[in-house]
């Protein structure tokens, strides 16, 4: 099915949950009518899924756009494994234009390290985080003492801060965490060769993405992670260490909140979290495997089982006010198509016994609230180019109680199923 989503100038992607909604996806079939995709946050903690032409891409790192010859940016909000990177530029740097900004962060090996050892000493407490490194970068970042992108140009300079940083980090790492100690040589040489590869794409990106917009060119920001897992209004501390938030597009890449048109936010028709926290509409019942089954809900990143659980409104209606959204993407029905009845959470059951249609503001609510739900008929049947009417309502069910229109509705894996709604 080909969808016509007419193209404005510019265009932010969110997930809407907490994560893994399909977002890969409905960046690529936007970005076919996009000038320029950006990511303005994250690093290679996101995992994108995308199946075309029989092929299966996945990327961590780099814009989705690349895959569709577009120009593909990697703004100032992100942090940047350069081994990753590089890996990925690898193999799919020539399908497109990619610019670098020079005021991203570098992800170091001892983030990755710090990441790793204090998840295991956390224990039982643990985030569950990628172990990618993402919190300490930005953590490093944010006390000002990061490495950023644009030390690469300069290789004195570069080697004085990895000299600084070690002197501390290893400490760190031997005292505290009883972890193994990096060599000043071989973390300078490494990325001394990752500099040489990566100097001709570094740019000033918010410029660009400026005289793109003033051009009348199309641009699209692709958010990665997601609404709830959000650093200042996420399911704190269960959430990673940027702003995926609508708003996060604009700091993230250098250019004013009046820049951004459209909001999308993508949905799975059901919720899936990977990672501790709570989660209210996790499903209790074996019901909860059948989904995971049916929807293939295992990282792209680190293949964990994500666990899954019945569409979440009032999560969803949270998602609506912290962005903005103008228009929701709802992907994955198809997975539902088996169930003949289908839960909707419409309100949260408060630990003093009164029911809320909105998020709670404290983490004590949140962490002992349970979810009421309304439960919607199944369709039992393939989806195809017309939704069944029992999936029309479902859809329509969502819209009302979020007041945003549902645009795209996927029902299915493939690039093709996407239907659009007016
Ligand atoms: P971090 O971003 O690796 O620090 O992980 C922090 C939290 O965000 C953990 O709960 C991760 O599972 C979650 N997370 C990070 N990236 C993604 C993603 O792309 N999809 C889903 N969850 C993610």
């Amino acid at each position: 099915m080909r969808v016509h989503f007419s193209a404005v100038p510019s265009t932010v992607i969110v997930g809407a949950q907490w994560g893994d909604e399909g977002k890969g996806k409905i960046v690529d079939l936007l970005a076919q009518k996009a000038d320029v995709v950006c990511r303005y946050q994250g690093g290679p903690n996101a995992g994108h899924t995308i199946i075309f032409g029989g092929d299966t891409y996945k990327i961590r790192q780099l814009p989705t756009g690349i895959l569709s010859g577009k120009t593909a940016v990697l703004g100032a909000g992100c942090v940047v494994d350069p081994e990753v990177l590089v890996g990925e530029l690898d193999d799919y740097g020539d399908r497109g234009k990619f610019c670098l900004s020079g005021n991203a962060h570098l992800i170091m090996p001892w983030h990755v390290a710090i990441d790793q050892a204090s998840e295991r000493r956390l224990g039982k407490l643990q985030i569950g985080t990628t172990r990618r490194g993402i919190g300490p970068a930005y953590a490093d970042k944010a006390s000002r003492i990061g490495i950023r992108v644009q030390d690469l140009l300069e290789p004195k300079i570069l080697r004085q801060k990895i000299e600084v940083a070690l002197a501390e980090k290893n400490l760190w790492l031997e005292r505290v965490y009883e972890a193994d100690t990096f060599e000043l040589e071989d973390v300078a040489s490494r990325y001394e060769s990752y500099a040489q590869r990566l100097r001709p794409y570094i740019a000033d990106t918010s410029l660009l993405v400026d005289e793109a917009l003033r051009a009348g060119k199309s641009v699209l920001f692709e958010g990665a992670q997601a609404t709830l897992l959000d650093l200042d209004h996420g399911t704190y501390p269960f959430v990673t260490s940027s702003n995926p938030v609508a708003s996060g597009a604009a700091t993230g890449i250098g250019i004013g909140p009046n820049r951004l048109d459209e909001i999308i936010g993508v949905a799975k028709a059901y919720v899936t979290r990977v990672g501790e926290g709570p989660f209210p509409s996790e499903i209790e019942s074996p019901e909860q495997e059948q989904l995971r089954e049916l929807g293939g809900e295992f990282g792209t990143v680190t293949g964990r089982e994500r666990r899954c659980g019945w569409l979440d409104l009032v999560a969803l209606r949270y998602a609506v006010r912290l962005n903005g959204f103008t228009s929701l993407a709802l992907t994955k029905l198809d997975v539902l198509s088996s169930f003949a009845e289908i839960p909707v959470c419409v309100r949260y059951l408060l630990p003093d016994g009164t029911e809320t249609p909105h998020f709670p503001a404290h983490q004590s609510d949140f962490h002992h609230c349970r979810p009421v739900y309304e439960t919607l008929e199944g369709w039992e049947q393939r989806l195809d180019a017309e939704l069944p009417a029992a999936a029309q309502a479902y859809v329509e069910f969502v819209e009302h109680a979020l007041e945003v229109p549902v645009r795209l509705v996927g029902t299915g894996a493939e690039r093709e199923r996407v239907l659009a709604r007016s």
